[in-house]
């Protein structure tokens, strides 16, 4: 496996590979099980794998936690190299932005609501770095976890309005053993916050359950049940609980008449956690 930092020799490599499928993994590095299984699944299908690790900067309001963003580049190599990766990019800031950039992605709609309503201008900082990521590895295929759910729809969307010639591929949630979503952000959790974060998961579950035996019939049902369940919890405040369709991200009523997307945003002290299920049409 080779590490690569800057853009000029990746593509040098990549030039030479010609005709061989490529497959893409951004991150921002601190891997864990989920990302692995991302690298996993592009190993599989792809002739050749690389994995970008790079804390995006533009992602990240004045408010959030860029500066202790986790990081650990020796540990991210070993596993990357573990998991089968060719090649890791993993650039200085100056590398992917020598100056602010002064042409960004924004995409609308599907931004407004979940965690683009919570933390604006994120994902016009995702869309911008991996367009830039697309542009520069060029991949065939690129993977993304649907714990960030919202983002596969951005990107698919961003892919589909700009006709980058790349497959999104979505992957499915890795989680721990008790149901907490694998993330990097979990290492901010104190023990007894950690103990609390399965309500998420706990929580989806049961609503699904009831979605299941019919006692849970419209969208805004399902999003209260959810909402009580979690708010109960001390220490736990809500950023958001909704009920949407999937990928459109739009109000829906009843549910099981389209695939629909129970989303949860959640501050556990000072840590943002996320998790969603999604519901596939009956
Ligand atoms: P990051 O949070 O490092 O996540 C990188 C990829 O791993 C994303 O596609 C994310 O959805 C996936 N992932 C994270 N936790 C997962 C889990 N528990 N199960 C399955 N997949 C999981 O998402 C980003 O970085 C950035 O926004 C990025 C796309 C790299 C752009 O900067």
């Amino acid at each position: 496996m080779k590490t690569i930092q800057t853009i000029r020799e990746l593509q040098g490599i990549l030039a030479e590979e010609q005709g061989k499928i490529v497959g893409l993994v951004p991150t921002m590095g601190y891997l864990h099980q989920g990302h692995i299984s991302l690298i996993e699944r592009a190993v599989q299908e792809c002739d050749r794998v690389v994995v970008s690790i790079f804390v995006n900067p533009l992602q990240f309001a004045p408010n959030e936690d860029l500066k202790r963003y986790p990081r650990d580049l020796k540990r991210d190599l070993r596993l990357a190299k573990e998991a089968g990766a060719d090649l890791v990019f993993c650039p200085e800031i100056n590398e992917m932005y020598p100056a602010k950039p002064r042409t960004t992605v924004s995409v609308t709609e599907l931004t407004h609501r979940l965690c683009g309503a919570s933390r604006p201008g994120h994902f016009d900082g995702v869309a911008t770095v991996v367009s830039k990521l697309f542009h520069i590895v060029m991949p065939n295929r690129a993977y993304f976890g649907l714990k960030d759910a919202q983002q596969v729809a951005v990107i698919q969307q961003m892919v589909n309005d700009l006709n980058f010639p790349v497959e999104i591929v979505p992957c499915p949630i890795v989680r721990e053993e008790d149901g907490l979503a694998m993330s990097s952000r979990n290492i901010y959790l104190s023990p007894e916050e950690r103990k609390k974060a399965v309500i998420l998961y706990q929580t989806l579950c049961e609503a699904t359950k009831q979605k299941e035996s019919g006692q849970l019939i419209h969208a805004s049902q399902a999003a209260d049940f959810i909402r009580k369940k979690l708010e109960v919890i001390s220490g736990l405040s809500v950023d958001y609980v909704e009920v949407l369709s999937y990928p459109g991200l739009a109000p829906v009523q009843e549910l099981g008449q389209q695939t629909s997307i129970a989303a949860v945003a959640v501050w556990l002290g000072n840590t943002r956690l996320i998790d969603n299920v999604i519901w596939s049409s009956e």
